[in-house]
């Protein structure tokens, strides 16, 4: 591999080959946060240095205010109640639907329904590994991910090829993290029945060229399923460009609520799927033997919906709109190319993933030389640096760079370059508990 890793020596030299674009990192535009402002956590703790948003992004005051209104005005069970607060309710949740809907792409009149709620991308993994592949797969198929997946679209797959006598086929990634059209073509084929990718890596930061996949997915009569759980922060997706056949987010990643989470399925697969989880206003009809199911998007959603996680997450997407895309990516990308720059002064620590800043969607993942990720961490955090250390839930992409563990600061708009000057400082503190 050709990630700058700490086993690879010869490699370190290159962070010295990376051309900096000056113009992106003006100190003056990045040295407050005009953003700081609308999330609490981060005002009420100016001296913290926020760097873990891949892990969970924090919530605006509109998200919080939108929890609390529902609660406070709306609080009802949706779909049962026949009464003006149940009503009101239902249709939050059905103008959410039609936001999310929009928010990915899909403009059309009933592409709402096609809208799925679950608690998180894993449970919306998890939801086609269990009800869709099963209708397609037996002994001798396939199914392709890359090694790039976070162990909630990898560990889905694994289960449902044991189950069904499948073969798990990997795509890896060049030397600068990009998985090739030639590494596609090799391992996408005939025997391929899903491809599921992940749409930008929680290590390496990297966007895989899903479009390209599904393209090749399709030509081979195969779906494709994307991970969007750290691309949905970070730009604009459109599933009908995309061209996938599922895409699956969380909410809190997007500064949403935890435990609200996105399936988005084309129609017709999701029609023809039979249910994940059964119970509670999933069903048409039921009789003491059997039971019929209830159209797309409710036959998914068994029990009672956390309809103020919906609620909240549509303020959120809100949210998002308000600032735009444009600017929380020009402010991301300047922080990240900062971020790097200033890591790959400081001699003692390897970077990992792409030169490229722009490659990397918010996560800079290193290690320090001769120091634990762990001990990084903890030693970070007493200098009230926040960042994420270990596997990242994503072993086999670590086995694969040679790496057990790693340390990750993930930025996202809200952060500024004193966020980046308090890691640096922290990190120099790491380095001298340890080497004196
Ligand atoms: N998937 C989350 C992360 O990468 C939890 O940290």
């Amino acid at each position: 591999m050709a990630y700058r890793t700490l086993r690879d020596e010869k490699r370190l030299t290159a962070a010295g080959r990376i051309e900096w674009d000056s113009r992106s990192t003006q100190a003056s535009a990045l040295a407050t946060s005009q953003y700081k402002r609308d999330f609490p956590l981060l005002l009420h703790n100016p001296d913290l240095a926020f760097l873990d948003s891949a892990a969970t992004a924090q919530r605006p005051n509109a998200v919080l205010e939108a929890q609390r209104r529902f609660y406070e005005t709306m609080n009802a069970n949706a779909l049962r109640g026949l009464y003006r607060l149940s009503v009101e309710a239902t249709e939050a949740i059905n103008a959410s639907r039609t936001h999310i809907a929009s928010f990915i792409g899909l403009k059309g009149k009933d592409d709402a329904c096609d809208i799925v709620f679950c608690r998180n991308t894993s449970e919306a993994l998890n939801l086609i590994a269990h009800s869709y592949a099963p209708m397609v797969l037996g002994p001798g198929d396939e199914v392709c991910i890359t090694i790039m997946e976070h162990h909630s679209n990898l560990i889905p797959w694994q289960q449902a090829c044991k189950a069904a006598g499948a073969t798990l086929v990997y795509m890896y990634p060049n030397e600068q993290g990009v998985i090739t059209e030639e590494e596609m073509r090799t391992k996408i084929g005939a025997r391929t029945k899903i491809v599921s990718a992940v749409h930008v890596s929680n290590v390496l930061g990297v966007a895989n060229n899903v479009k390209r996949m599904a393209a090749i997915a399709h030509e081979f009569g195969a779906v494709m399923v994307v991970d969007g759980a750290q691309s949905v922060p970070h730009f604009p997706v459109d599933v009908t460009e995309l061209g996938c056949d599922f895409f699956a987010f969380s909410g809190h990643k997007v500064f949403g609520p935890m435990g609200i989470g996105v399936l988005w399925g084309r129609h017709e697969l999701l029609k023809a799927m039979p249910p994940f989880l059964t119970g509670g206003e999933m069903i048409d009809f039921v009789t003491e033997q059997d039971a019929t199911w209830a159209a797309v998007p409710e036959k998914f959603e068994a029990g009672t919906q956390d309809a103020a996680g919906i609620f909240a997450l549509d303020a959120a997407l809100g949210y998002v709109e308000s600032v735009g895309f444009d600017a929380m990516r020009a402010r991301e990308r300047a922080l990240v190319t900062l971020c790097m720059r200033r890591l790959s002064e400081l001699g003692f620590v390897r970077l990992i993933g792409p030169d490229d800043p722009n490659a990397h969607h918010g996560v800079i993942s290193f290690n320090v030389c001769g120091i634990h990720p762990h001990d990084v961490a903890s030693i970070l955090d007493m200098d009230n640096v926040a960042i994420r250390a270990g596997h990242h839930c994503a072993q086999p992409l670590l086995a694969y760079l040679g790496i057990g563990s790693c340390c990750r600061a993930s930025l996202a708009f809200y952060n500024d370059s004193g966020d980046i000057d308090q890691l640096v400082e922290g990190l120099k503190h790491v380095w001298r508990m340890f080497n004196g």
